[in-house]
């Protein structure tokens, strides 16, 4: 079985590696990735890219077919990914991680490929009462890389048939170690300010609700999606990956860092606007579908995982938010230099 992981050069992408790697031992696996986080490496011990058999460096959005050969299933990390680079560049990410993403589904349809995996996120549900969103519940997304995830599950379900599974997972917001560490996500930012300056500063008032998920769990939700059981009525699957008891409120995280790193001072911002993004949860259907793989790393082990990552980086940047673990710094940068253009594709040299 061939086996494809577009965008593995990013965070979520090591984890999902080493988890095919382990549980599909005599696979071929190849990664594909436009490379634009290539040297953010944050692990001590070796490339992340290693446990591949193959590493395509290429756009999606001029995707090579030929690559689709033998390919059985299909992992689509590949995007922009976060609000603020969504916010700066919209039509960028609405051309990779809609367009492109859903064009991409197309043609591996057409080759044969089985099964895709779409990495998409509860943000869908935008701003939400306190009631636990299911995956039916209305969709209500307050940015562009939010709608660009609607529009690409909406493109991506008609696509499903008896030879092609398509897997939506609306993953909670991701946290934990990874050998390509990013701090411009909510707890891995709070463990960052903790280890660097002994301060969290929340940037809203603290009460938006947000589901976490650890990458490692992310993996292993991966791992069922592709080759998970499938009914007529589940052949497109859209589903919330991360669990009920993973739904806390921003304040509590920056609560249970504190707890893990004594010492550290938390300050909320008082003034702040409400946060535009607030939502809870329900995991009930990933229980019901996935009981073997629950997410299994818990809130402690997340934080301790990236407070000793952290420390064995030597890491003491307070000034972090204006640094090189931002995806949209690094963005700016390739941007400043020239390397990338309006439409962030490589320009060479
Ligand atoms: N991190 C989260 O909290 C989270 C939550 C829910 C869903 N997701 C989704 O999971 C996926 C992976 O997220 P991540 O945190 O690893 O993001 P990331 O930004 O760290 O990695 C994304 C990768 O995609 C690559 N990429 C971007 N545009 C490309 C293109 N045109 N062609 C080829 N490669 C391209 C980048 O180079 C990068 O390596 C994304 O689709 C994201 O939307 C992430």
């Amino acid at each position: 079985m061939k086996i494809l992981i577009t965008g593995n050069m990013g965070y979520v992408g090591p984890a999902v590696t080493n988890q095919l790697r382990t549980s599909h031992p005599d696979s071929v696996l190849a990664g594909l990735d436009i490379g634009y986080y290539g040297n953010c490496i944050t692990s001590e011990a070796a490339f992340p890219e290693r446990n591949l058999d193959i590493q395509y460096l290429a756009d999606i959005r001029r995707f090579p077919k030929e690559i689709l050969d033998g390919v059985r299933a299909i992992v689509h990390l590949a995007a922009i990914s976060n609000d603020p680079i969504g916010n700066r560049f919209e039509d960028v990410t609405l051309d990779i991680n809609h367009r492109a993403s859903v064009d991409l589904a197309r043609k591996a349809k057409a080759a044969g490929v089985g099964s895709f995996v779409f990495a998409s996120s509860c943000s869908m549900y935008g701003l939400a009462d306190d009631r636990a969103r299911q995956e039916s519940s209305p969709l209500n997304p307050q940015t562009a890389y939010a709608r660009s995830k609607v529009l690409t599950e909406t493109g991506l379900a008609p696509l499903a048939d008896k030879g092609f599974t398509v897997t939506s997972l609306r993953f909670s917001t991701a946290c934990g170690w990874s050998d390509r560490l990013r701090l411009d996500l909510v707890l891995n930012d709070f463990v960052a300010g903790a280890v660097a300056s002994g301060k969290i500063t929340i940037l809203s008032d603290g009460t938006p609700w947000r589901p976490l998920i650890d990458v490692k769990d992310m993996a292993r939700a991966i791992d069922w999606a592709i080759s998970r059981p499938v009914s007529k009525e589940t052949r497109f699957l859209a589903i919330n990956v991360g669990s009920n008891e993973g739904n806390y409120q921003v304040r509590d995280l920056a609560e249970a860092v504190a707890v893990e790193i004594p010492g550290t001072q938390v300050s909320i911002n008082q003034d702040a606007q409400p946060d535009k993004r607030s939502y809870r949860v329900s995991f009930d259907l990933y229980k019901k579908l996935a009981p073997e793989y629950q997410p299994a790393v818990g809130l402690k082990e997340s934080i301790r995982e990236l407070k000793s990552g952290l420390e064995s980086l030597g890491f003491r940047d307070g000034e972090f938010r204006n640094s090189r673990f931002m995806r949209l710094n690094i963005l700016t940068e390739l941007r400043k230099k020239g390397l990338l253009n309006d439409q962030l594709q490589w320009t060479g040299l």
